[in-house]
């Protein structure tokens, strides 16, 4: 079989910075591990527009559809504020998440023992918490027609529709089954079908895909409202959580902040199997360029790492190697190993970029 194959896609500011450090991870694997990974790297975001005057060009556009895996740093940052919007660094992220057509977007909640004095929750209610929720990205209410602002007699109304085809509902529902199964095999569906149509549908849906396709999973359903209270009462409950665009919009970010810190949190966007039987896949830190301390070798690299570690669960078939490295980082951690934004204990002094690199490699 040949080796899976990588696209590294660094990007602007602190994107160079943390993916260094996953390079150096990747190496390791090919040392250590006897895994090998065909890693190309090109340009996305500022870098591209620099040399390209584009924020990806077609060639990168391709190769991203023909690696198993993409993994992007950050984009964007204040010298290119200026720039015209079709040509914004972001525009480069949004056409890959596009032509890749990536409508499974994975936010995973995972909190490390080591920091579960950050989150606002009582210690015992996150330490150790791993959940992961699925969000419809790429239809809903963010996209259905019609949508605007008209005028009806004497006064303006916003309108905007949500929408949702079977199919639409069904691929996703089989991204979060599939996940589950590598998981937990839990899945809870959220929307609000006591009130919403589409909601009906959608619980219909799940629950004809679950049947018919994924029996042994265990699946359930709750309004998306009850499942917002859930997720601050006890989040361990779930395993996988699947849900639209736009509950998934805000619960997937209420479920990060259970656990700390922007530089922590990894995600993924998955889209349709390919020839393979994997998911096209881009893999990317939930943090921006952080252009306050780009350049400075202080940023925290676990979120990029932690994002390849799903390139490796999800993408590549080494759950195991994924396990060997959410491991180490956890024991840096309890280690007491920390980067500047990590930082809240007395008289810790914060590692560097390239030391909190050194320090998962050793561990
Ligand atoms: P940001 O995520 O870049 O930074 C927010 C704050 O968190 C900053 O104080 C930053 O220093 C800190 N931070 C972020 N990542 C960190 C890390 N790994 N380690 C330590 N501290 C970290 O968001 P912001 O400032 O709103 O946006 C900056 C630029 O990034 C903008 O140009 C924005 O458009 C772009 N951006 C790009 C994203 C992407 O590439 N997916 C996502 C969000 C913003
Ligand atoms: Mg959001």
């Amino acid at each position: 079989m040949s080796n899976p194959s990588l696209l590294i896609l660094a990007g602007d500011g602190i994107g160079p910075e943390v993916m260094g450090q996953v390079r150096r991870i990747i190496d390791w694997f090919g040392d250590k591990r006897d895994l090998k990974i065909d890693v190309s790297e090109d340009l996305v975001g500022g870098a591209a527009y620099d040399v390209h005057g584009t924020p990806l060009h077609d060639d990168t556009m391709a190769k991203a559809q023909e690696v198993d895996a993409v993994l992007l740093g950050a984009v964007g940052g204040p010298k290119y504020d200026v720039l015209d919007f079709s040509v914004k660094p972001e525009r480069g992220l949004l056409r890959l998440r596009k032509e890749m057509d990536l409508y499974a977007n994975l936010r995973p909640a995972q909190c490390f023992d080591a920091l579960a004095d950050f989150s606002s929750l009582k210690r015992d209610v996150v330490a150790g918490l791993d959940i992961m929720i699925v969000r419809e990205l790429t239809s809903g209410i963010y996209f259905g027609e019609p949508r605007g602002i008209i005028t009806e007699g004497n006064e303006r109304v916003g309108i905007n529709t949500q929408r949702y085809t079977e199919s639409e509902i069904a691929r996703v529902a089989r991204s979060a089954f599939e996940l589950a199964r590598r998981r937990g095999n839990k899945v809870c569906s959220m929307e609000k079908a006591n009130v919403m149509e589409s909601g009906i549908l959608w619980r219909e849906v799940v629950q004809k895909v679950h049947d018919e396709e994924y029996p042994d999973v265990e699946l359930s359903h709750m309004y998306a409202d009850a499942g917002a209270m859930q997720l601050c009462r006890w989040p361990k409950q779930f395993d996988v959580i699947v849900t639209d665009n736009l509950f998934g919009d805000l619960l997937s970010d209420a479920a990060a902040m259970l656990t700390g810190s922007l530089g922590m949190l990894p995600s993924a966007s998955l889209g349709a199997p390919m020839a393979n039987g994997r998911p096209k896949a881009m893999y990317e830190p939930v943090h921006g360029s952080a252009p306050d301390i780009a350049g400075q070798n202080k940023a925290n690299p676990i979120a990029c790492i932690l994002s390849f570690a799903m390139a490796l669960r999800y993408s590549f078939d080494q759950g195991a190697e994924a396990d060997r490295l959410e491991a180490a980082v956890a024991k840096v951690l309890e280690d007491g190993v920390r980067t500047a934004d990590l930082l809240g204990e007395e008289g810790v002094e914060p590692v560097t970029t390239v030391g909190m690199g050194d320090a998962v490699l050793a561990a």
